[in-house]
């Protein structure tokens, strides 16, 4: 796992876009994995501004979202699919015929999992996985207790989950308990992963996840099974992490042979 520690969350998403706007020149037909959530936002505002500037095009890329609530249609002004239209795929050249996110309101949102496993299958698999990380450890909607084979289905999120998203919903609003989510089998087949974190209220996640046992009790832990996973961190989300000088020490290094020899990552 590689770990990048940086000073600001500002910082951190400017690492994560030269990383998926790497992924997009080396391959412009690449399929993302997105994740919805306040981490990413500031990755999408920064990928749009590029974009904008003629840096970056996701005209030939897909996109595959990492998980929907159950129940609410696109149109819900809380779902993912409208959080996604308006964060990032309205402001950019991506065909939305190739932006997916699961159907929260599909006639039977059991057969929603499979059917979405064989849509990435079919699209080749995902390139780079975009993942944020719960204060309880989860990544996508796998909570702590999700089984690490686990593949695209319904989740019923943890209270803790609920009160973390609260924020997003008006008190009159009914907030869903129910999620359709990748499994963690699911995530680990993507190609490359990026974890971003900011804020010290992930510090405790983050450290479960880097320097933990591997455990389905922090389904984050699952990155330490991926061969080519990078986590990028603030200063703060950072904070609960006992090796940050060995993790500084192997950035600098790193930097220094991308300076000298062109970025290899
Ligand atoms: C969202 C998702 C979740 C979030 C996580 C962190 O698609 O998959 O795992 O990444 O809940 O959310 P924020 O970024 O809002 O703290």
């Amino acid at each position: 796992m590689e770990i990048v520690i940086l000073e600001t969350a500002e910082q951190v998403a400017r690492r994560a876009s030269d990383m998926v706007c790497r992924q997009l020149a080396r391959k412009p037909d690449s399929v993302l994995g997105l994740a919805t959530g306040s981490t990413p936002v500031a990755l999408y505002a920064e990928l749009i501004r590029r974009h904008h500037h003629g840096e970056v095009s996701f005209r030939a890329a897909t996109t595959f979202n990492l998980d929907e609530y159950v129940d609410l249609p696109p149109t819900h002004p809380q779902s993912y699919r409208h959080f996604m239209d308006h964060v990032l795929f309205h402001h950019v050249d991506i065909d939305p015929s190739r932006t997916h996110v699961p159907r929260g309101d599909a006639p039977n949102p059991v057969q929603e999992g499979p059917a979405y496993e064989a849509l990435i299958a079919a699209a080749g698999g995902i390139d780079l996985q975009i993942l944020g990380i719960g204060t309880d450890g989860h990544v996508g909607f796998n909570e702590p207790t999700s089984s690490l084979a686990s593949r695209t289905r319904i989740k019923t999120l943890t209270r803790q989950t609920v009160e973390d998203n609260s924020r997003f919903f008006s008190p009159e609003e009914e907030q869903p308990l129910l999620a359709i989510t990748m499994g963690i089998a699911t995530i680990l087949e993507a190609r490359r992963i990026v974890l971003m974190a900011t804020g010290v209220n992930k510090a405790g996640a983050v450290a479960a996840a880097v320097e933990g046992p591997l455990s389905a009790m922090c389904p984050a832990s699952c990155l330490q099974l991926h061969p080519k996973a990078t986590v990028i961190l603030d200063r703060p989300s950072a904070s609960a992490l006992r090796q940050t000088d060995y993790y500084d020490w192997v950035l600098r290094q790193q930097d220094e042979i991308a300076r000298r020899h062109g970025d290899p990552r």
